[in-house]
């Protein structure tokens, strides 16, 4: 028997058709909505949550448990919802929008970009001149010259094809003719002058977001930029839960790749789209992302990363044809998936530490990127050592009762006086990562937390002043502390931090911060030694540092050394595109540091223990 769904979404309904015990998560992404699910569907998270109006079963215990009050406003877990009548669906999406750093630091690269073209006007043959069509191109185009290996036909690199048509290209164009190359290797001949039309795109693809950049080749400048949810995530906030669902079987992996592949070539098509040009004229893609990430990009079996001891299939740099990856670009054009360097410490990475110049600086500077995990780099010129933080993903509003991301909505700032700003200047939903840890501060300097982390009770807040001890309350027998009241609030209650979001930061800090110690214990120096500290990434660039050192995620020490890079891989990417330079740089960066595995470090356990406490 089936049934009939309407969803309500942004003031418009869709209508769509259910069989009797249809998942309502599936239908409702089988519709083109992908409810935030960072637990993967487990119905652990809570996130799924939508209003459902007409019948449905009883809720389960782990629905009772995770939406308390909102179960009698009619919210349910749609992940574990199941269609037994005809319903209404009421999606909170108001103008959802987001925020996704795109924005990086821009090094001046001296331009030598991967793919590189020459037009060439050919002496027209003749019976003193009966060169084949073939070496008239490759000596005209510079490809046939000592050194290339490319001087006869066996030893030629290029793209099948290119012989069949040359004949007839050579002769309609007049013997005008644009050779493309890339590494001596022959990609394509177009008719004419087509040398003003080159142009690159450089990919972040984060576990959370991906993110896009448009070149080109011939000038560097940068044409568009823009930026998606990384789609995969209905599969799960984390990398684990990307790799557990792709290995249930070959139909799932395919999956997951063509969630990425699609994201990508929308991404691609908006960008030339805004910059006026067709895709066929991009040429080159270079991707950076986490290890996790790019093999799951290509393709490839991830599951040795998720289990001890954590081995990728390959680090090495990737080339291939786009048509081999099925990226919407000119077939013939060179994709590169940069170097990572273990199964924790990726592509992202490793282009962190080239965007920001790390890798060129004397002594020791720091760069960290807290993202669902937390890596962190020390080092410079002489040497470079690294690790991942399992933090977690709370810093990016996973597993806190409120939590979201960095979209419309969000609280993304909170000071002293219960004051905060909301990302859009919408009503709050929920608050994002930069809000929580502002909110942690704030409450710590308020005295409503105590060192170890707990939330004042009935005895405890006797001291404490009226506004605080009036935000104290109790949901669904947890303590928690209201930062933004019911009447101010744009969601069905007042927004909350409870007692169990405050001990998922301090996990999620404590690792951060034993990580930075650990490395800093390896290398054999102390805080005055470090000059610089880059953070990474899009939380990095938006959390107040002040706060971050007061809730011990950072180092009080380094706090005026602090510099936001923004999107650093995307920033190494794309000088990667621009640059083989920098590519054989970030391929030297990859080779050269040395990874130190965290849940084998004593001195990283001792740490991690010291710092759950607030200082
Ligand atoms: S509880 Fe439904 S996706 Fe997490």
């Amino acid at each position: 028997m089936e049934y009939r769904v309407d969803i309500r979404a942004n003031g418009s309904v869709r209508t769509v058709m259910a069989e009797e015990g249809a998942n309502l998560l599936e239908v409702l992404g089988e519709a083109g909505i992908l409810p935030y699910t960072p637990c993967g569907g487990r119905g652990t998270c809570g996130k799924c949550a939508v209003r459902v109006e007409g019948g449905g079963a009883e809720p389960s215990e782990n629905e009772r448990r995770l939406l308390g009050e909102r179960l009698a406003k009619g919210f349910r877990l749609a992940c574990s919802f199941r269609i037994g009548s005809d319903i209404c669906i009421h999606i909170d999406s108001s103008g959802e929008q987001a925020v996704i750093m795109t924005a990086g630091t821009r090094r001046q690269v001296v331009m030598d970009p991967l793919v590189r073209k020459k037009y060439v006007e050919l002496p027209h043959p003749s019976l003193d001149d009966q060169r084949p069509d073939l070496e008239r191109l490759l000596d005209m185009a510079g490809l046939s010259g000592s050194g290339t290996g490319l001087s006869n036909l066996s030893g030629i690199e290029m793209k099948p094809g290119i012989l069949r048509m040359l004949p007839a290209l050579l002769r309609s164009s007049g013997y005008r003719v644009t050779a493309v190359e890339a590494w001596g290797r022959l990609l394509s001949v177009e008719a004419g002058n087509t040398t003003s039309r080159l142009y690159g795109t450089a990919f972040d693809i984060g576990t959370t977001t991906v993110a896009a950049y448009l070149y080109c080749l011939e000038s560097g400048k940068l044409l568009s930029a823009g930026s998606m949810m990384n789609p995969q995530r209905k599969f799960g906030a984390d990398v684990i839960s990307r790799i557990d669902r792709a290995k249930t079987s070959p139909q799932a992996a395919d999956e997951m790749r063509s969630l990425i592949t699609e994201c990508v070539n929308e991404l691609t098509g908006q960008l030339a789209r805004n910059a006026g040009i067709g895709v066929e004229d991009i040429y080159a893609a270079v991707f950076s992302g986490n290890t996790t990430m790019l093999h799951l990009l290509y393709g490839l079996d991830a599951s040795g990363i998720a289990v001890s001891p954590f081995i990728p299939v390959t680090c090495r740099t990737i080339r291939l044809d786009a048509g081999e990856l099925g990226i919407g670009m000119n077939a013939s054009g060179q994709v590169i998936l940069l170097p990572c360097v273990s199964a924790y410490i990726g592509a992202d990475t490793v282009s962190g530490v080239l965007s920001s110049g790390l890798y060129e600086r004397d002594g020791y500077s720091l760069l960290v990127d807290i993202g669902t995990n937390g890596e962190i780099v020390l080092g410079g010129r002489d040497r470079l050592i690294a690790c991942s933080a399992a933090a977690g993903p709370a810093f990016e509003g996973a597993n806190i009762t409120f939590g979201m991301g960095g979209v419309t909505g969000a609280v993304d700032s909170f000071t002293q006086g219960f004051r905060y700003t909301v990302i859009g200047n919408a009503a709050p939903r929920g608050i994002c990562g930069s809000g929580i840890v502002d909110a942690v501060a704030a409450l710590l300097d308020a005295g409503a937390i105590d060192e170890t982390g707990a939330l004042a009770d009935d005895t405890t807040a006797a001291g404490l002043p009226q506004e605080v001890r009036e935000r104290l309350t109790v949901t669904d027998g947890i303590r928690s502390f209201i930062l933004v009241p019911e009447h101010e609030s744009g969601t069905s209650g007042p927004i909350t931090i409870t007692q169990k979001d405050i001990r998922e930061i301090q996990n999620a800090k404590a690792a951060i911060a034993a990580g930075i110690e650990t490395l800093m214990a390896e290398a054999g120096i102390s805080y005055d030694d470090i000059d610089r500290v880059f953070l990474a990434g899009g939380f990095g660039s938006t959390i107040n540092v002040r706060s971050a050192a007061r809730i011990g995620l950072l180092p009080v020490q380094l706090t005026d050394r602090v510099e936001a890079v923004g999107n650093a891989s995307g920033s190494g990417a794309s000088e990667c595109l621009l640059s083989q330079r920098m590519l054989s740089v970030a391929e030297q960066i990859a080779k050269k540091v040395r990874y130190v595995e965290l849940s084998a470090s004593a001195i990283f356990s001792d740490r991690y223990i010291e710092n759950m406490i607030f200082m």
